[in-house]
């Protein structure tokens, strides 16, 4: 029953995103996913995963936009809700949390790459996972504890510690956790109800962007060809997701029990 057919402009933001992953999600775990037993979880774990996302793009730019000095200037996360970075929102840049030397730091940083990327990054995850918890809320699903699945750890392990090898394969691994969700949603759309279906496919485009953003960073970062850095993370993510997997998570591998 396909409720939300993908159109062709779905159609052409994937097409990247199916060349550059190694290997298609599994029927297997489309089947597991499509059981209703498990839709809790299913939401819980990608609420999770849209935090996640805006967590550790922050961390980038306390790591790498900002001398050590001044990172103390973004404590955690509410910090983006008042920046200007996404059309709707109608503050200027830092206008209302930054002044003075603060504010010049920032004016400066507003041609960085990496930081103007990742700042609109955060501000779309966590108003993904504002989204999630309220279609949570109003199907009653509580926003419990669940632990994480194997696949971002199990990719962060192959990093890198020399710089700027580590934030070249941080930025990697970013585009492939973006990349697999990406797929992930479009193929599971056609088999949720029309709500949550819609709202896969709407995530669609800023997924496919967040995907080649963190790409152009990586190339921008490293100076070289990472081709043979995307291959050997390619590799890495394809067996996660290919291999048997005891946990069921919106990135897990092949249901252990298939
Ligand atoms: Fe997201
Ligand atoms: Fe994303």
């Amino acid at each position: 029953m396909e409720l939300i057919p993908l159109n062709t402009e779905c159609s052409q933001l994937l097409a990247p995103i199916h060349g550059f992953l190694h290997c298609a999600t599994p029927d297997e775990w489309l089947a597991e996913a499509r059981k209703p037993e498990h839709l809790a979880a299913l939401l819980v774990d990608h609420a999770n995963c849209e935090m996640k996302a805006a967590m550790s793009a922050h961390s980038l730019v306390r790591r790498y936009c900002l001398p050590k000095d001044k990172r103390k200037l973004l404590p955690n996360l509410d910090f983006y809700k008042s920046l200007d970075a996404l059309p709707e929102k109608g503050e200027v840049l830092g206008k209302q949390a930054l002044i003075g030397d603060n504010k010049r730091v920032f004016d400066e940083l507003a041609k960085n790459d990496l930081l103007v990327k990742m700042v609109r990054l955060i501000q779309e995850e966590l108003h993904h996972f504002e989204q999630v918890l309220e279609i949570m809320a109003a199907r009653g699903i509580p926003y419990a504890t669940l632990s994480a699945s194997r696949y971002a750890s199990g990719l962060l392990a192959h990093v890198r510690t020399h710089e700027p090898a580590a934030i070249v394969d941080r930025l990697i691994v970013g585009a492939y956790i973006e990349a697999r969700s990406c797929e992930r949603f479009a193929r599971l759309a056609p088999f949720l109800d029309e709500e949550l279906a819609r709202f896969y496919v709407s995530l669609l485009r800023s997924e496919a962007r967040h995907y080649q953003d963190y790409l152009t960073l990586a190339r921008e970062h490293a100076g070289q060809s990472i081709d043979d850095r995307v291959v050997f993370f390619g590799e890495k993510e394809a067996e996660l997701i290919a291999l048997p997997d005891p946990q069921f998570r919106f990135h897990s591998g092949v249901p252990a029990a298939a």
